[in-house]
């Protein structure tokens, strides 16, 4: 699709009402998203402590962009192209692994894990190893939590990095471990995993364990700003800022993304079954159990939740128009012992359950919007003010990249 193409098909998206049908499945639409997004934009990768250790890494496709993230020697999280610089081999294929250099299985370049290239067997006396080092994807960690961007030149990330050190580092991420992850595909496109994300609507009827301890009332998670929101939420802020723990809405001013903390119903202290703590070890600098939940989504790709016994991050990469990746990380304190001080199907199964109940629900509404007899609807200004701020993004950066200024949506 050319440029031309997706711009006149954004004019003709209506404002408060869901997108036109090939903005949900068409594959030229696709690529449009690959380039004007995710090859864009910062994409959250992983939190640091799944890679505690040198020569530790994750991989992680980026539409065509295989993308390798590596501890080195040093200490320091980079990232680069999973790509061979001898024929273009993808060098580690396991989403996850340790090796103490990067060894390309094709012809055994070796690369140190800061992406030089330390040997290269029989290329002659005139090869120039220093001209093949791996290319870099710039890398960014802050709270814990690594991003990545594909772009030649990134976008600033700094009052990103600063809000998250602020909010997510009293979690103190560097000091947990992966009690758990999991990886689903479901089948529908991106920005309807994101929109189903973006709104309790239907949380009542969909999610039965996490409505036990997540109110789905849109007060609590659509607050107006620092220092306007529903009573409830604005004496959370009030107690936890008290105890040191930032918690006031923070966001972007384009509203790529959001930090707030917000009290779980009737005090409860975590997402279990049973309301309490799933693990008696507390994250950090916590210093009670009932902190709620600090809530960080990051457009196009993540949306998070730091409690006070344990936090669980979600990164969603896109396969094709109608599947999405998406991977969830539970992570605990890293001296909590499994069995002692947390049972893992106590601290994973709200929130198991949870995601396989969004992925029916993203599933069903990719077959519903592929009928031809599809015509997007309303959204409610009441109780999906979250979608329709996602959306209000993805159109406003979509215009803005396609024609370099600014698009009001049609009203
Ligand atoms: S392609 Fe990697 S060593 Fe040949
Ligand atoms: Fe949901």
């Amino acid at each position: 699709m050319r440029d031309a193409d997706a711009l006149a098909l954004l004019m003709t998206r209506k404002k408060n009402f869901a997108l036109p049908q090939p903005f949900y499945n068409d594959p030229g639409l696709f690529q449009v998203d690959l380039e004007k997004f995710w090859y864009r934009d910062w994409l959250f990768a992983t939190p640091a402590c799944d890679l505690p250790k040198t020569g530790n890494y994750i991989t992680m496709q980026v539409g065509a962009y295989p993308v390798l993230v590596v501890r080195g020697g040093d200490g320091k999280i980079r990232a680069f192209h999973n790509t061979c610089r001898h024929r273009g081999q993808r060098l580690c294929s396991s989403t996850k692994g340790t090796n103490p250099k990067l060894v390309c299985p094709y012809h055994q370049w070796t690369y140190e894990l800061d992406g030089k290239l330390l040997y290269a067997r029989d290329m002659g006396p005139e090869f120039d190893a220093s001209k093949y080092k791996l290319k870099e994807v710039h890398c960014r960690e802050a709270g814990g939590m690594v991003f990545v961007c594909l772009a030649e030149e990134a976008p600033s990330f700094d009052l990103l990095a600063e809000r998250m050190q602020a909010y997510i580092g009293p979690h103190k991420l560097d000091d947990c471990k992966v009690a758990f992850e999991s990886t689903i595909v479901e089948k529908g496109n991106w920005k309807l995993v994101i929109e189903n994300n973006r709104e309790c609507y239907h949380c009542s009827g969909s999610h039965p364990s996490l409505c036990r301890t997540y109110s789905d009332s849109p007060t609590m998670t659509a607050m107006d700003g620092p220092d306007s929101a529903a009573p409830e939420i604005m004496d959370h802020w009030k107690r936890c800022e008290a105890a040191g723990l930032p918690s006031r809405f923070t966001n972007k001013a384009d509203f790529q993304w959001r930090l707030a903390r917000i009290p779980l119903l009737n005090n409860a202290e975590s997402f279990t079954m049973s309301t309490k703590a799933a693990v008696s070890k507390r994250m950090g600098d916590v210093p009670f159990n009932d902190a709620g939940s600090l809530l960080f989504y990051h457009y196009p790709n993540s949306w998070n939740h730091f409690l006070a016994d344990h936090a669980i991050v979600f990164r969603i990469l896109p396969i094709s128009p109608e599947e999405t990746l998406v991977t969830t990380k539970w992570l605990v304190h890293k001296d909590a012992v499994e069995g002692v001080d947390y049972d893992l199907q106590k601290l994973t199964e709200v929130w198991i359950a949870t995601n396989d109940e969004d992925r029916q629900v993203v599933e069903e509404n990719q077959y519903g919007i592929n009928s031809p007899a599809y015509e997007p609807g309303p959204y409610s200004t009441l109780v999906e003010e979250g979608v329709i701020q996602f959306v209000d993004w993805y159109c406003d950066m979509m215009g803005q990249r396609l024609t370099g200024r600014s698009i009001m949506a049609a009203e």
